[in-house]
C-alpha cells in the first residue's frame, strides 16, 4: 500500500526535506527541537504534503517550489496527533508506532512541540514568500496557499473540528454533527493541501474547484477508515492502540451508522473524490490511484 513509484517518488521528496524546515536551534532550545523532531521523525503516511506536491505538480508547476508548504502542511499535521494525544484529549499512549510525544517528553514538552511545530509551519511558508517579493504573480499564489493552509488549520477548521470531538465525547450526537467534527477534523487540512499544491503550481479557477471537491471527498473518506480502522485494525500495523474510540465514547462513523453502511459511505467518497477530479481534462491517474489505496488502506 502507499508503494507504488509515484508516490515513492513524492514522499521520498517529502521525507528530504521534512526536517530542513526546522528552526535553528541553540542549546537552550535544544530539548524542545528534540521533542518537536521525535515526532516528525517517528515516520507517518506523509499522505498530507504528497497530495499537496502532486497536485502542483498536476498544475504544471515545479514540485521543488511546493516543498516548503508540502512539510509546513506536515508539521500542522503532526502537531495535531501531539496535541490529539494528551492526556486532556484522547488520551493515547501509542502514535506511528512509537509511544506517543507527551510519554517521551512529558505534557508540557508535548504541548510546547506542537506549539513550536505550528509556529515552524508558518515560518518555513512565510520565509519562502520573502524569494518573491519582486515577482508579484508568483507571491500572490504563495499567498493563497497559505491563506488555504491556516483556515484549515484553526477555528475554521482542524481546531473547531477536534474541540467538537472533544465535546460530543459521551453523548448522543446527531449525523450533521458528526458530519461536522470529521468536514473539520480531518477533511479541512486534506483539501487545503490539495488547493494549495494546486495554488502553488499555478492552477487556474476550474482546477483549483476540482482539486477542492476531491480533497473535501478525500478527506472525509479518510477519517472514516479511520475510525473503521479503529475497530477492525491491526494496532501493530497502525501504530496506535485500537478499540480506544469505543472505550472513550468517541463520536464516530462506525458508531452512529454502523460498520456496513461506514463502508458504503467510504465507497461512495472515493467514487465521488475521483469523478471530481477526472473531471479535469489532464491525466489525474495518481489521484484517482491514491483514493483507492487510501479506502483500502490497513494503517
Ligand atoms: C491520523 O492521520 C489522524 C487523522 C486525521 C485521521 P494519519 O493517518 O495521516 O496519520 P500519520 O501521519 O500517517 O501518522
Ligand atoms: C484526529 O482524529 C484528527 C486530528 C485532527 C488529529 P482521531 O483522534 O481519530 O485520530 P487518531 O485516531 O488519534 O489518529
Ligand atoms: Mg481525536
Ligand atoms: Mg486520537
Ligand atoms: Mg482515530
Amino acid at each position: 500500500m502507499l508503494d507504488y513509484p509515484e508516490y515513492t517518488r513524492l514522499l521520498y521528496l517529502v521525507n528530504e526535506n521534512i526536517e530542513g524546515f526546522m528552526p535553528d536551534t541553540d542549546i537552550n532550545s535544544a530539548p524542545l527541537a528534540e521533542s518537536m523532531r521525535y515526532s516528525l521523525r517517528a515516520g507517518g503516511k506523509r499522505v498530507r504534503p504528497v497530495l499537496l506536491l502532486a497536485a502542483c505538480e498536476l498544475a504544471g508547476g515545479d514540485t521543488m517550489e511546493a516543498v516548503p508548504y508540502a512539510c509546513a502542511v506536515e508539521y500542522v499535521h503532526t502537531y495535531s496527533l501531539i496535541h490529539d494525544d494528551l492526556p486532556a484529549m484522547d488520551d493515547d499512549d501509542m502514535r506511528r508506532g512509537k509511544p506517543s510525544n507527551h510519554k517521551e517528553y512529558g505534557e508540557a514538552g508535548a504541548i510546547l512541540a506542537g506549539d513550536g511545530l505550528l509556529s515552524a509551519a508558518f515560518e518555513a511558508m512565510l520565509t519562502d514568500m520573502q524569494m518573491y517579493f519582486d515577482k508579484p504573480e508568483m507571491l500572490k499564489r504563495r499567498v493563497r496557499a497559505a491563506y488555504e493552509i491556516a483556515k484549515a488549520s484553526g477555528s475554521r477548521g482542524m481546531v473547531a473540528g477536534q474541540m467538537a470531538d472533544i465535546e460530543a465525547e459521551g453523548k448522543d450526537i446527531s449525523p450533521e454533527m458528526l458530519e461536522y467534527i470529521q468536514v473539520n477534523k480531518t477533511a479541512a487540512l486534506i483539501r487545503a493541501a490539495v488547493v494549495a499544491g494546486g495554488y502553488i503550481g499555478g492552477a487556474d479557477e476550474e482546477l483549483i474547484y476540482s482539486l477542492a471537491s476531491y480533497g473535501e471527498n478525500l478527506g472525509l473518506a479518510f477519517q472514516i477508515v479511520d475510525d473503521i480502522l479503529d475497530v477492525t485494525g491491526d494496532e501493530n500495523e497502525i501504530g496506535k492502540a485500537t478499540g480506544h474510540d469505543a472505550t472513550k465514547n468517541k463520536a464516530t462513523y462506525p458508531l452512529i451508522h454502523g460498520l456496513d453502511e461506514s463502508t458504503r459511505r467510504l465507497k461512495d467518497l472515493t467514487r465521488e473524490a475521483i469523478d471530481r477530479i477526472s473531471a479535469y481534462e489532464r491525466n489525474t491517474d495518481f489521484f484517482a490511484e491514491i483514493a483507492r489505496e487510501l479506502s483500502a488502506r490497513t494503517r
